[in-house]
């Protein structure tokens, strides 16, 4: 793997420490980092799933941004279509947060308002610690029963609608600052509607799909935010893409 950008450092190589120190999240009060991998044509899914877009120097920086993180965060159709289990730490993930001073285990924050998170998901069920489920009032109480006898912590920040800003609050009220956003491009088109965006990861995948897939932020169009490349990565055909949020 080797810098691109900034133009200082093109054509160096960059080792595991030096990427891990890259990736390591700033000492802010709040730092969100957005996690995408989008083909060279922009699709976000093949056959509506991510994984076959990813390779692996994006799954090595995929996994830096949870190691290094307090909270994963993500959508109700993610979580469930990617099969999404929570963390589970194996030798590296430890020595790696141990050095970092974090929790064992981050703990995964899935946003739902009830129509595509059941109980029994794996995020739920198959995570070594409770995961929160961010969900709004409005959400059948059945199924916020459900979550909890399943295991998870449901908090409830919002009335019809889930507000981006008060659950993002709730993870800062628990401490939990170091935030790895893992999509969907829902969630994201709600998040970067709401300002709340420190940092995008994007990887362009070396490839082109054409078809109908959807990109990587959705919702109402937003003013346009612009962003400041903060570091470009090669590593045989992928980019690995840095950007910082202009506040
Ligand atoms: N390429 C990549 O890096 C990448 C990363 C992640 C996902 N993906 C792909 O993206 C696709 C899923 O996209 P998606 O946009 O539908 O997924 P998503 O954002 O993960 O999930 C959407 C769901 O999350 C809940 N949600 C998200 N934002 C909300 C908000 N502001 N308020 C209330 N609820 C909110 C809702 O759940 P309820 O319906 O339960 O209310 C909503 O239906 C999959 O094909 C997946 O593979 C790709």
């Amino acid at each position: 793997m080797h810098h691109i950008w900034p133009p200082e450092h093109a054509g160096r190589v960059i080792d595991d420490a030096e990427l891990e120190r890259l990736y390591t999240y700033p000492a802010a009060p709040r730092w969100l980092v957005a996690n995408f991998v989008a083909s060279a044509d922009g699709a976000v899914e093949l056959g509506g799933r991510a994984r076959p877009l990813s390779t692996p120097p994006d799954r090595k920086v995929l996994r830096l941004g949870a190691d290094l993180a307090d909270v994963l965060l993500i959508g109700a159709t993610t979580a469930t279509v990617e099969n999404f289990r929570g963390v589970h730490p194996d030798q590296q993930t430890r020595a790696r947060r141990h050095r970092h001073g974090l929790a064992r285990i981050p703990p995964t924050a899935v946003v739902s308002t009830g129509r595509s998170l059941p109980a029994d998901a794996p995020v739920i069920t198959q995570a070594q610690v409770p995961t929160l489920v961010l969900t709004c009032a409005a959400a059948p109480a059945r199924t916020q029963k459900a979550w909890s006898d399943a295991g998870a912590e449901v908090v409830v920040t919002g009335d019809d609608t889930i507000d981006p800003a008060a659950a993002v609050s709730a993870l800062l009220d628990r401490g939990l600052r170091r935030i790895d956003c893992e999509g969907g491009p829902h969630l994201f088109g709600a998040l970067v509607a709401a300002g709340l965006l420190d940092e995008l990861r994007l990887t362009i995948s070396p490839m082109l799909t054409a078809g109908t897939a959807g990109r990587i932020a959705t919702g109402p169009a937003i003013e346009p935010a612009n962003l400041r490349l903060a570091s470009a990565l090669g590593e045989g055909d992928t980019l690995l893409l840095r950007y910082l949020a202009q506040q």
